[in-house]
């Protein structure tokens, strides 16, 4: 696995140096609030196992893992990541940012990079994510890297006591494929 460049962005492997970076901002309930997996409160440490586990699940091809570096001030400013479903040639993405750095396009861009990175050097077949239908910051980055609504799934999850509907989203290889195909056609006609 290596890195992923972008205009803004460098997307590397974590290390476990990242993990203090890590507790701080992925500590901020506001980042915690809508995923579905990030501890709160998120205690001194804790990030170093976490770390480790994604590390040992990626020798094990379940999933891809990138911290994502802002180029301008060489910080760590978010995660983002492919779960892998071998047998179904499948991916799910999911990711987050930094509370500070919110708003700027940060996470559409990373969102754009590892998608290519999953039909393009992974082979995926399918590429999926889910969003609380009231994080319009998450289910907006999905529409707009080309992902398209495939459902809802009513109160599906409970986070800190309240439900929440999931909405899901996909990609196919052949569509995103016809749609890189349409994008160069474009390029070369102007
Ligand atoms: C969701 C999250 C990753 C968005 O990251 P970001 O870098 O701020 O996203 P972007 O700047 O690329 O913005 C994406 C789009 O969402 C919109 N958006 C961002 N935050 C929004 C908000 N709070 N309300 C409404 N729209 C919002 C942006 O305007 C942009 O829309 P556009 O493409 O129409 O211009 C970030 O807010 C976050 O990490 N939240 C907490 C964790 C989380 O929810 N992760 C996703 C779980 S599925």
């Amino acid at each position: 696995m290596g890195k992923l460049d972008t205009e803004r962005l460098l997307l590397r492997p974590l290390t476990i140096d990242d993990s203090g970076r890590i507790e701080e901002m992925a500590g901020d309930i506001e980042v915690a609030k809508s995923t579905l997996n990030i501890p709160h409160p998120y205690t001194e440490g804790s990030a170093v196992g976490f770390i480790e586990s994604v590390l040992s699940a990626e020798k094990n091809n379940k999933i891809v893992a990138f911290g994502i570096k802002e180029k301008e001030s060489n910080l760590l400013i978010g995660l983002i990541n492919i779960n892998l479903s071998e047998p179904f040639s499948r991916g799910e993405l999911a990711y987050w940012i930094g509370r500070e750095y919110w708003g700027k396009g940060y996470g559409t861009e990373a969102t754009k990079a590892l998608l290519e990175y999953g039909f393009n050097q992974l082979h995926l077949n399918k590429i999926f994510a889910a969003s609380f239908t009231s994080n319009p910051g998450s289910w907006r980055i999905m529409e707009s890297v080309g992902l398209k609504y495939e459902g809802t799934l009513k109160q599906h999850v409970a986070r800190f006591g309240q439900f929440y509907d999931l909405a899901y989203y996909g990609l196919l290889k052949e569509e995103f494929f016809a749609e890189s195909q349409k994008d160069s056609i474009k390029q070369s006609i102007k």
